[in-house]
């Protein structure tokens, strides 16, 4: 009992400790202290054509009274800084970093530049920093790790370079992490997978290059994975999907991804859009993608895939879009695929399958599709009369194969129809 409450004791002083500690940080700065930063940051505004802040940033008034500005109820300091689309031009004065109550910074779509001074770190109670579509080219500073109540930060769309800072993967309570379009380079961090809390990561549109970072912990929030258009080279470890249990897309296109796709990428069971186009993937594609049931769209174009369709894909009841073009692929299309009657996109484009399309009514089976691209293959046979029955095609590409037969009235009945390829067949007649 008395070593209980001697432990009490203990822990209530520590509490009444750290809460003089705030109270004696806070008190060192006050609304006083906000107008600075606020003036400060009106000083560093260099473009300003509407003359928003000349006109409105006025000391007549409270700030908190001053458009962007937000302040608590409680405490009564600055809670909001949102300057988004006011069409300015400037720098970010270090000042920014004595607003010891923001919580949500959001400067984007402006044409800020400059650097992202240091003093921002003391930003503890952040949760929002939106940079994005502004004219930052600086690389990142890695003080945001120290940002532990960080849940979005938006950074795409500037001019970024340099490496992603391994100091990221210390922000605990991130949600978002958007860097997409910049020039940021070198390897992606795998610190960025410790963070526990991640839903959405996107680091498209950038110059990263090696290897998939490695995934060693389970992350049940992560549900987007946006790699599109980098260097990235190597294989797909085979083992992510092992700790990505909620994982809806995942797009790699546009790298240099090579070796065979990992037959586990199945275990992404709840995986919507699986897009691995514009890489380097060799051997056959895995049937086991057949029973990725959540699947709308897939993408797996432009690689070096061989082998057959696998019949399997025709399990695939929610899908929507199936792209396997530019591969060399041989085989016929299995029959089940023309049975998905949520496509609304099938493109074959460029391969080497054989074989006819189906004979029985294709429409029926197929009420939504609005593209069908299977150009450039070896199909045979005569095109079925009641494709000219579906209502809804609006692209249709069979050229440079081997149809035969002539070419019927009713093709006049697609009325929704704007490019019609049949070229280079074995087609006679005229429309
Ligand atoms: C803010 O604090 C400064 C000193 O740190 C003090 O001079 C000033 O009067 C305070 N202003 C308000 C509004 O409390
Ligand atoms: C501030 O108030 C003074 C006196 O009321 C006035 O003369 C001045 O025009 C005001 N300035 C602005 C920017 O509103
Ligand atoms: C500044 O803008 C805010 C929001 O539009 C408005 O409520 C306030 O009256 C304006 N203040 C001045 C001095 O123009
Ligand atoms: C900032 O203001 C814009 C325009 O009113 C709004 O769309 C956006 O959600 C605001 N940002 C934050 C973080 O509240
Ligand atoms: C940026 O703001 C301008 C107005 O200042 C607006 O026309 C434009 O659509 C915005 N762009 C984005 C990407 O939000
Ligand atoms: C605010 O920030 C500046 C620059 O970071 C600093 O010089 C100043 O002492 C800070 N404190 C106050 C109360 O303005
Ligand atoms: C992350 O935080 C830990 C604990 O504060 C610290 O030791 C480590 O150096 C930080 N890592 C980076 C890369 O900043
Ligand atoms: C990054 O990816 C997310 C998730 O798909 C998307 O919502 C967001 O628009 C993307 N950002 C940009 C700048 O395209
Ligand atoms: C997926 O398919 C493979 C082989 O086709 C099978 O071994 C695996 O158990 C299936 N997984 C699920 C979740 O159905
Ligand atoms: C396509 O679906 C129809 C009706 O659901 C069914 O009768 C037919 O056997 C299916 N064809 C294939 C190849 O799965
Ligand atoms: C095309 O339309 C004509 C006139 O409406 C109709 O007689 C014909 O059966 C239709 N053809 C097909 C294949 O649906």
């Amino acid at each position: 009992m008395a070593k209980n409450n001697s432990l009490i004791v203990i822990i209530t002083a520590f509490l009444v400790q750290s809460l003089i500690f705030s109270l004696v940080k806070a008190a060192s700065t006050n609304i006083t202290t906000d107008q600075h930063a606020l003036l400060a940051l009106k000083d560093h505004i260099t473009y300003d054509p509407a003359n928003l802040m000349a006109k409105n940033w006025s000391t007549n008034t409270s700030i908190c009274t001053w458009i962007g500005v937000t302040c608590g109820v409680r405490h009564h300091r600055v809670r909001v800084l949102n300057i988004s689309c006011f069409g300015l031009g400037g720098t970010v004065p270090p000042q920014l970093g004595n607003l010891s109550f923001l919580q949500l910074l959001d400067i984007r779509n402006n044409s800020f530049s400059g650097s992202l001074p240091d003093e921002l770190a003391q930003l503890r109670r952040l949760k929002l920093v939106n940079f994005m579509f502004s004219s930052f080219h600086v690389e990142i500073p890695s003080w945001f790790g120290s940002l532990s109540k960080l849940q979005y930060m938006f950074l795409n769309n500037n001019n970024l370079v340099g490496t992603i800072p391994l100091s990221l993967g210390n922000m605990s309570s991130l949600q978002v992490l958007d860097l997409s379009f910049n020039q940021l380079s070198g390897t992606i961090p795998s610190s960025i997978f410790q963070i526990s809390s991640l839903e959405r990561l996107n680091l498209s549109y950038n110059q990263l290059s090696d290897s998939f970072p490695s995934i060693n912990f389970n992350l049940p929030s992560l549900q987007v994975i946006h790699f599109k258009s980098n260097s990235l080279s190597g294989g797909l470890p085979s083992h992510i999907c092992n700790y990505l249990p909620n994982l809806k897309m995942l797009a790699l296109s546009r790298n240099m991804f090579d070796g065979q796709i990992p037959s586990t990428i199945s275990k992404c069971q709840q995986l919507q859009m699986l897009s691995l186009s514009y890489n380097n993937f060799i051997g056959y594609i895995p049937k086991e993608i057949g029973n990725m049931t959540m699947l709308k769209k897939l993408y797996l174009g432009i690689n070096e895939l061989q082998g057959e369709i696998p019949h399997e894909l025709g399990s695939l009841a929610r899908l929507e879009v199936l792209s396997l073009r530019n591969n060399i692929l041989t085989g016929t299309i299995p029959s089940r695929i023309f049975n998905l009657s949520s496509l609304r996109m099938m493109d074959f484009t460029d391969n080497s399958l054989t074989g006819n399309l189906p004979p029985e009514n294709m429409c029926q089976h197929l009420p939504v599709l609005q593209e069908l691209y299977m150009s450039g293959n070896k199909l045979t046979g005569r095109i079925p009369n009641n494709l000219w029955q579906c209502s809804n095609l609006q692209i249709v590409s069979l050229s440079f194969n081997q149809f035969e037969g002539s070419i019927p009235r009713d093709i006049g009945n697609l009325t929704l129809i704007n490019q019609l390829f049949l070229g280079y067949n074995n087609l006679i007649g005229t429309i």
